[in-house]
């Protein structure tokens, strides 16, 4: 296919504060990202894959004093937790912005100038409850007794500052008809109305500027203040794809752009980021996708709740794809989950080990047993080909909805009805036959089916199972439109009996 006709998605994580390393809440992120530009790289498209970090504002500053270090120093030495944490986890993406770059720089004076010149921008006094310790205004309801700052017990003060405001009150209606318009613009349902909510509620200007600290990017046309850490680290993603410093390209990439971002951030995303892109005079984002929380015993993993779990403690525990698959697999997309060892335990036993696993193996058995080891091919007529292209349709739909836990659970369903079907028939006694051809031939179709299922969740066994059966090419390389169809299995080359690709885990690993 030429190039220049392809269809191009655009998808966006959030960019990591640089306060210390990722843990499985970004993990989270990061796995859904990945598992959904796999998908659509195996639909075709051209995709741009989008992470980073943030590494501006008041809290990055303190964390570098804390380290006795410059704020430059800081971000540096972390951000690379980030770039090496995302390698271990198998996350392909294709760029990765940090807001201290030179083009982001440049993207946010182009693109905050833009929203000045269009009128959206003023200047007022801004007046409010400071504390002087972290230098940040408080809302009265965020103070302990005694107008206490929460995080140095210390009395805040009325202060009163000349800021540059954003008039997003004025866009209220803008956005309201933009929602009406595109009823997808943010899923699920749930999430769009709590964004409804808030806008049907009443939007006030938000303050976008400082004087009072130094770390952030300069305003172009009063060189006192800095941006406002959001206000800068929204402005990435249109950054990442060259607004005002590469037009072309910007509206190249700019119609298929697609946020996934987590719930905490619901607010900036599916209301000041749009109002921003309406007042600069860009189309706002094509789809905000926002998902739950991962949960620790109830309580949202965080940082500053001590309640982290180290992804690549896991990844070297329990092996990759069982913690991505666990983290696709268990909660759906949008819903929060808790996570437990136990379920990452059970998951990858019992649907990786017990169906996906022995599924493999055991037709490989049977094949080199009975058939001399030669793969028989699919036969058209399969009684399972229909139910298996139904189940596989179904997966596909909800791959392209965002939805991975449905995706994966309707190709397991796949591998249920070829164990039913297996059982029923018991091919391990049969003699070498048409029949016990076919039979197996279907299973191992279905393998090759679900090897492209799961691929964007678990990469690298998926590519391992569509060598075990001996597909010619790289699974990478198949296109979901002509592959998923039933009857591509040809069979013809010798299989060979392997150790498991999925060992049994148990919580003692
Ligand atoms: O908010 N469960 O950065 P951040 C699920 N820099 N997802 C979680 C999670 C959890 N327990 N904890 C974190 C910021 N995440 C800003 C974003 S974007 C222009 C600027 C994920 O380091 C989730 O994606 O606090 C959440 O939205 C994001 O990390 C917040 O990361
Ligand atoms: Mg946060």
């Amino acid at each position: 296919m030429n190039q220049n006709t392809k269809d191009r998605f655009f998808i966006t994580t959030p960019i990591y504060y640089v306060n210390g390393v990722p843990h499985l809440g970004h993990a989270y992120t990061m796995v859904a990202t990945d598992a959904f530009a796999r998908w659509h790289r195996l639909k075709g498209e051209e995709v741009f894959f989008l992470t980073g970090t943030d590494e501006h504002g008041l809290k990055v500053a303190q964390s570098a004093a804390e380290e006795g270090l410059t704020p430059k120093e800081w971000v540096d030495k972390v951000s690379v937790g980030f770039v090496e944490a995302w390698e271990k986890l198998g996350i392909d993406y294709d760029d990765f912005i940090r807001t201290t770059e030179d083009r982001h720089y440049k993207t946010v004076s182009a693109f905050l100038q833009a929203i000045y010149d269009n009128g959206y921008i003023y200047k007022d006094l801004y007046k409010g409850l400071y504390c002087v310790a972290c230098e940040a205004y408080y809302q009265k309801a965020e103070l302990l007794e005694g107008d206490l700052c929460p995080t140095h017990l210390i009395k805040v003060t009325e202060m009163e500052e000349a800021n540059y405001f954003f008039a997003l009150s004025r866009l209220q209606n803008d956005l309201l008809a933009w929602y009406e318009a595109n009823p997808n613009a943010a899923i699920p349902e749930s999430k769009r109305n709590e964004a409804l909510g808030f806008i049907k509620g009443g939007l006030e200007d938000i303050s976008i500027t400082r004087t009072s600290m130094t770390w952030g990017v300069p305003v172009p046309w009063d060189k006192e203040h800095v941006f406002y850490v959001w206000c800068d680290a929204l402005v990435n993603y249109a950054t990442a794809v060259g607004f005002g410093v590469d037009q072309d390209r910007f509206d190249q990439w700019w119609p298929s752009v697609h946020h996934v971002l987590g719930k905490d951030i619901l607010r900036f995303h599916l209301v000041w980021w749009p109002a921003m892109c309406m007042a600069a005079g860009v189309a706002p984002p094509s789809q905000l996708i926002v998902h739950g929380w991962l949960l620790v015993g109830g309580e949202k993993m965080a940082k500053s709740r001590g309640n982290k779990v180290d992804p690549l403690e896991l990844v070297s525990t329990y092996g990759l794809d069982p913690v991505r698959f666990y983290l696709m697999r268990e909660t759906p997309f949008g819903s929060d989950g808790d996570f437990s060892y136990e379920g990452l335990v059970q998951r990858s036993n019992s649907e990786l080990s017990n169906n996906y696993g022995n599924l493999l193996s055991r037709v490989i058995a049977v094949v080199v047993s009975k058939l001399h080891g030669v793969a028989p091919k699919a036969s058209p007529d399969s009684p399972i080909a229909a139910e298996v292209e139904r189940l596989a349709q179904q997966a596909a739909a909800k791959w392209d909805s965002f939805a991975p836990s449905e995706a994966l659970e309707s190709s397991w369903e796949i591998i249920r009805v070829t164990n039913s079907y297996l059982e029923a028939n018991e091919p391990w006694k049969m003699e070498e036959s048409d029949e016990l051809r076919e039979i197996l031939g279907s299973a191992l179709e279905v393998l090759r089916i679900v090897s492209i299922l799961a691929y964007p969740a678990i990469p690298t066994t998926a590519a391992a199972v569509w060598g075990r059966i001996n597909m010619d090419g790289e699974l990478v390389d198949q296109n979901i439109s002509d592959s998923l169809r039933w009857g591509q299995y040809l069979g013809g080359s010798l299989l060979e009996k392997r150790e498991p690709l999925f060992p049994r885990l148990s919580l003692e690993n």
